[in-house]
């Protein structure tokens, strides 16, 4: 008999095949968001799942599958999963670091790039049909090239982020909980200051930290105040990490210049507060969303799956006994 395994969200044909020849497989095909009861209801029998951050994995849901042997995330990111309550049933909880690392730079750098030079408020323009000629002062934007670059969070895709600076020729300083190696810090042209320094000093502020207690509104109203009243902020990390409702304010009064985000809190839900202001750039989490990286995701989740179902170490454990 093969072991049970429920996908819970629509994933690529050849990730369904590779799946089926060791396991045998549920799928949401049409990919509806499960409620939480169809989950639970779903995931019952199963010995295993593959998720998204979509859904959400707590001791509750944990209690009502006595099966569960491994819950394989499609996303680096698993605050959507409780992990201390999966290691006390002895379940496996698996990510997909690294195969989205470049994908997520090349989007953050997008935000960079649309919120200086204000792309998406400059087309909305054209497409009303405002433009009647080139002007001096029209749509001024801000440079990119040789401003402060500040990363808070310097993990693989802070890294990434970082080497993209290189070209620009930025000023590049960082924050992060513990500090690089001065060879990777040579390389990348990094410096290492404090928190209240890097808001002080750079011209564009990027997130780039795993949500967490921790993490929890790690920019609020505060934190807002200590940036240059020319800084931007941009957040393709998660949500929860900026005080959405404090951010607002400070985009609404000009405490800073604009921000670029790709991600939420309460997501989708999205504060309406965000749709009445001109000096942000809003994407609807489509960080890691290009097919190849989309689907090394899911390839990732995949093997990671079928390796705690037949028995040996998934290669992305995050919980190791
Ligand atoms: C992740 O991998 O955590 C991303 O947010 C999913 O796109």
């Amino acid at each position: 008999m093969k072991p049970k395994i429920l996908v819970t969200r629509e994933v690529f044909e050849e990730v369904l095949a590779y799946l089926e020849k060791e396991l045998e497989v549920e799928a949401n095909q049409e990919d509806r968001i499960l409620s939480p009861q169809e989950l639970r209801r779903r995931l019952a029998d199963k010995d295993g799942v593959m998720c998204a951050l979509t859904d959400r994995v707590d001791a509750e849901l944990i209690a009502a599958c006595p099966r569960l042997k491994a819950v394989c995330n499609i996303a680096v990111g698993y605050n959507n999963v409780d992990v201390p309550a999966c290691s006390a049933r002895e379940i496996a909880v698996t990510n997909t670091p690294g195969v989205l690392d470049e994908t997520t730079a090349d989007l953050v750098w997008a935000l960079m790039l649309a919120t200086a030079r204000r792309l998406t408020e400059a087309e909305a323009y054209l497409r009303s049909g405002q433009w009647t000629g080139w002007y001096l002062k029209q749509i001024l934007g801000t440079d990119v090239h040789h401003a402060t670059l500040g990363i808070i969070g310097m993990g693989r895709i802070g890294q990434v982020i970082a080497r993209r600076a290189l070209g620009f020729e930025m000023d590049v300083v960082y924050h992060n909980r513990s500090r690089l190696s001065a060879p990777i810090e040579a390389s990348l042209k990094v410096r290492y200051v404090g928190m209240d320094e890097l808001l002080a000093r750079a011209d564009f502020v990027v997130l780039q930290v795993p949500y967490s207690p921790a993490t929890h509104h790690l920019i609020g109203a505060a934190e807002l105040a200590k940036m240059k009243s020319s800084a931007i902020l941009i957040n393709a990390a998660r949500g929860g990490v900026v005080d959405d409702a404090a951010l607002i304010d400070a985009l609404g009064r000009g405490v800073i210049r604009a921000a670029g985000l790709d991600v939420f809190e309460n997501e989708p839900k999205l504060n309406p507060g965000f749709l009445a202001l001109q000096n942000v750039v809003l994407a609807p989490h489509i960080g890691s969303s290009t097919r190849v990286t989309r689907l090394a995701m899911a390839m990732t989740a995949a093997r990671n799956l079928v390796a705690a179902m037949t028995g040996t170490t998934p290669p992305n454990l995050v919980n190791p006994r």
